[in-house]
């Protein structure tokens, strides 16, 4: 079981960035909507390989209603993280399985990605 944070840092409708690889990107981003959260490997599936935000702790496009990459624009549903506009139409961004217990962010394992 592993910590990502607690829900109380990310402030409703915003998003992190959580689990640093050893060169500081982190692996996985996470998005609150009110008590729920959602979170995914930071990776585009347009270039496998390319991280999704444009500064840390930046993932949502400006009006906070998807998750945006920051290479070439695309738009992922937040809540099934489906592209909804631009190069990767059709693919979707991979889901981190996650729990909420007493205010903390919870996963099990570590990503595989
Ligand atoms: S790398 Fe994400 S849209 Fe191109």
């Amino acid at each position: 079981m592993i910590v990502l944070c607690q829900l109380g840092d990310i402030a409703d409708g915003r998003s992190k960035g959580v689990l640093p690889n050893d060169r500081g990107r982190d692996r996985v981003l996470l998005v609150r909507q009110g008590s729920r959260i959602y979170g995914y490997i930071n990776n585009c599936p347009h270039y496998d390989r390319a991280p999704l935000g444009w500064k840390r702790d930046e993932f949502l496009s400006g009006d906070g209603s998807h998750i945006m990459c920051a290479a070439h624009g695309a738009l992922f549903r937040i809540t099934d993280g489906a592209c909804a506009l631009g190069p990767c139409l059709g693919q979707s961004l991979t889901p981190v399985a996650l729990r909420v217990v007493d205010g903390a962010v919870i996963i099990d394992a570590e990503p595989v990605k």
